[in-house]
């Protein structure tokens, strides 16, 4: 059983990921508000890679049930109901629902590993049910990083390092690729301090400056949440497990 990080989904082809067994972080914000709104009870997230398929596909779907959610740099969308903090996705707001779901990074990488064989969505909040059940799935583990601009985001990539820590656990022999090594060492130098981590971050700086500084709180917390979300190539929703 190998791990290996990505740190960028940019200049990767979809069909490169075809029966792998993937995990989308995206620690600020996307993959923390999946997860955060699956367990308050939404019955799915529709990922999708631009805001014009987002309006497409929401017109296409019943209206009261179904809510379009996500940012343009970080802030809500215009005609959107609720923008990209975990916390607008209480169980008031989403129980029920299928959320439609843009970000400026996080959903286009979910879309690209859509081929996956099994792809999961992961952040600091559900590392350890994460890594347990990879661990359970004994294959080889493609971590994708959504990233920033294209490039390297420090925050993913110590969620990385933290889920591949805990999976070592599990198993003990795991083979490691350079990335995977480079990560682990970056969560045990960086990662020692989530919050103060977060706040330092180029996109925890943006998130402050345009006023989120409570969901970057939110997004420090680690293991708050048991549950994983899972993509089957069409939506995302909680696994269930056998
Ligand atoms: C993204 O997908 O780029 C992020 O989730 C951005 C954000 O809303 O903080």
């Amino acid at each position: 059983m190998k791990a290996n990080v990505i740190f960028t989904p940019e200049n990767l082809d979809e069909l490169s990921f075809s029966g792998k067994t993937t995990v989308v972080i995206d620690v600020l914000r996307a993959t923390t508000t999946i997860i955060n709104a699956l367990n308050n009870g939404a019955k799915e997230i529709i990922p999708v890679a631009s805001v014009e398929f987002a309006v497409k596909v929401s017109g296409g779907m019943f209206g009261g049930l179904t809510l379009l959610g996500g940012e343009r740099n970080t802030k809500k969308i215009e005609g959107f109901a609720m923008g990209n903090s975990p916390q607008e996705y209480t169980p008031e707001n989403v129980n029920g629902k299928s959320i439609i779901l843009y970000t400026t990074n996080g959903t286009k990488a979910l879309v690209k590993a859509k081929f996956s064989k099994n792809l999961f969505a992961a952040s600091f909040s559900n590392l350890s049910a994460v890594a347990e059940h990879l661990s359970s799935l004994n294959q080889d583990i493609e971590i994708l990083c959504a990233g920033r601009n294209h490039s390297f985001s420090l925050e993913d990539s110590i969620c990385a390092g933290k889920m591949i820590t805990e999976i070592i656990k599990f198993k003990e022999g795991l083979e490691l690729t350079d990335t995977a090594k480079a990560c682990i060492i970056l969560s045990k130098s960086f990662g020692r301090n989530l919050l103060k981590m977060l706040m330092e971050t180029e996109h925890g700086k943006l998130l402050i400056e345009n006023g989120f500084e409570d969901d970057i709180k939110f997004c420090s917390k680690i293991n708050n949440i048991n549950s994983i979300p899972a993509f089957n190539g069409n939506v995302i929703k909680l696994l269930v497990k056998e």
